[in-house]
């Protein structure tokens, strides 16, 4: 029974692929999951609606480099047409179908109807485009319909397509924006980023190693993209937490708190494991400790961020973590970002103050000069018993 669950969810899981052939070599591929969903509706009352999943598709013959054609039913199709635009490929999305054979007899209209949606990101045309995370096409009739009107979308993910010689997806391409890397450790809440953070951490971490000595190897923390981020970010809640995760079993993990119009670190604790990346380690298995902070750490109000460019460092039990160029903010509900109030470390503001002292400095500095002349001037004018007024 399990392993038949698992076979089901195999199925699902995979995208279908499509080639199509020119004289017997591929030229264009598409790979896809979801369905096309589609309904008929007349006055705001719906009539019909139909789901024709993209697994039970077959290529049309009559397909072409440019023109890749999918039979959804005996009268549904869904085309994907390629124009050229300088060095990149247009694509659009086209969809075609019978409303009768579609919805049965109550949308009794018997003429195709042709429907498109708005085109791909332009891509390059010896490359793909792909998007794994889900996506819709929204297809708009080419003509006005007169009895029906008609919604037709297509859910797509696992999308990949391209029109080039090769029988494999080039290892070049255009990737949607919802499949790219985040550029900030973050928790995401529906399509609002409650927390963001920025900095570059390092770890310093002291152990023994087998031949009894007290060693201490320093750990440069992966990059967002390169890290494995999780939080717990819920709406109108008073705590959330973010971590930092890397190495498969390493992280560093801070709990927020907000109070009145605050928010600031109430717990900070780095998780890491004797592995590979502390040569000759004599202990095994993972340690966490918790880094001692004073109370509303890195406090900042709600209308705005934390930011520390200076080093920042905590340690305890043989853990230090620093960070650098740090930037934070909690509670983010309005998903506003690095935007509004900056609360800053002293460290900066001290170094940002350095400016405005040496301004000052060269003022006083002028001042004193132009007295002195003046005086100077004063004096040598009396002594030519020279007055003036
Ligand atoms: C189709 O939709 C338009 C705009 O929403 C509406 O004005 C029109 O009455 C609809 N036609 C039918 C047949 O439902
Ligand atoms: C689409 O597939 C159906 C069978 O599922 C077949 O009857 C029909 O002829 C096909 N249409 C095209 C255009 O290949
Ligand atoms: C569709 O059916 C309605 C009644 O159910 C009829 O009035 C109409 O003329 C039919 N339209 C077509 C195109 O057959
Ligand atoms: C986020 O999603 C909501 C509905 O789910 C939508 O109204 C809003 O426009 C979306 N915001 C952004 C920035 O996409
Ligand atoms: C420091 O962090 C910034 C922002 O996350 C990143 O762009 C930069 O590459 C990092 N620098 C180093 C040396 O890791
Ligand atoms: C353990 O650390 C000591 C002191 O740094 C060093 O001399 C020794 O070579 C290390 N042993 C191993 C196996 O790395
Ligand atoms: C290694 O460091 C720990 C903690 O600072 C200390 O307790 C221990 O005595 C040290 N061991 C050696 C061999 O220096
Ligand atoms: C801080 O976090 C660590 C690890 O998540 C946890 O073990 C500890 O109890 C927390 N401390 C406080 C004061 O919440
Ligand atoms: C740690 O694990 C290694 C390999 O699994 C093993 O050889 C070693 O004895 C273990 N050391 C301790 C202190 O448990």
């Amino acid at each position: 029974m399990r392993l038949f669950i698992f076979t089901v969810l195999l199925v699902v899981a995979t995208a279908i692929e499509f080639k199509v052939k020119k004289d017997g070599k591929v030229c264009a591929l598409l790979t896809l999951n979801g369905a096309l969903d589609l309904e008929a509706t007349q006055q705001e009352t719906l009539i019909s609606k139909s789901e024709l999943k993209f697994e039970k598709a077959t290529l049309i013959e009559s397909s072409t480099c440019n023109l890749i054609k999918l039979n959804l039913t005996s009268s549904a199709e869904m085309w994907f047409q390629f124009d050229a635009a300088q060095k990149d490929w247009k694509v659009t999305p086209v969809s075609l179908f019978v409303p009768e054979s579609v919805f049965g007899k109550d949308v009794n209209e018997t003429d195709p109807v042709t429907l498109k949606a708005s085109s791909l990101e332009l891509f390059p045309q010896d490359g793909y485009y792909k998007c794994n995370s889900a996506s819709e096409f929204s297809f708009v009739p080419e003509t006005e319909t007169v009895e029906f009107n008609y919604t037709v979308k297509a859910k797509v993910s696992d999308f990949q397509i391209q029109s080039a010689d090769g029988d494999d997806f080039k290892t070049k391409g255009k990737v949607c924006a919802a499949d790219k890397k985040p550029s900030e450790y973050m928790c995401k809440n529906g399509n609002k980023t409650i927390i963001m953070m920025e900095g570059n951490f390092t770890l310093a971490i002291t152990y023994l190693n087998v031949t009894g000595a007290n060693v201490t190897e320093n750990i440069i923390v992966p990059a967002p993209e390169d890290a494995d981020t999780e939080g717990v970010c819920d709406e109108k809640a008073t705590t959330e937490s973010l971590s930092i995760g890397f190495f498969k079993t390493w992280a560093i993990h801070f709990d927020f708190k907000k109070k009145d119009s605050n928010f600031f670190i109430s717990n900070m604790s780095v998780t890491y494991t004797f592995d590979d990346n502390l040569p000759h380690h004599a202990a095994n298995g993972s340690r966490t400790v918790e880094l001692p902070i004073s109370t509303e750490y890195l406090k900042a109000s709600t209308k705005g961020y934390y930011i520390c460019n200076s080093e920042l460092d905590k340690s305890n039990e043989g853990v230090t973590l620093t960070s650098k160029n740090f930037k934070y903010r909690a509670f983010d509900e309005k998903s506003a970002g690095f935007d509004g109030d900056v609360s800053e470390c002293s460290a900066d503001e001290s170094s940002s103050s350095v400016v405005p002292i040496a301004v000052g400095a060269a003022l006083a500095g002028l001042v004193v000069i132009v007295l002195v002349a003046y005086l100077i001037g004063r004096k040598r004018s009396r002594k030519t018993g020279y007055e003036s007024v």
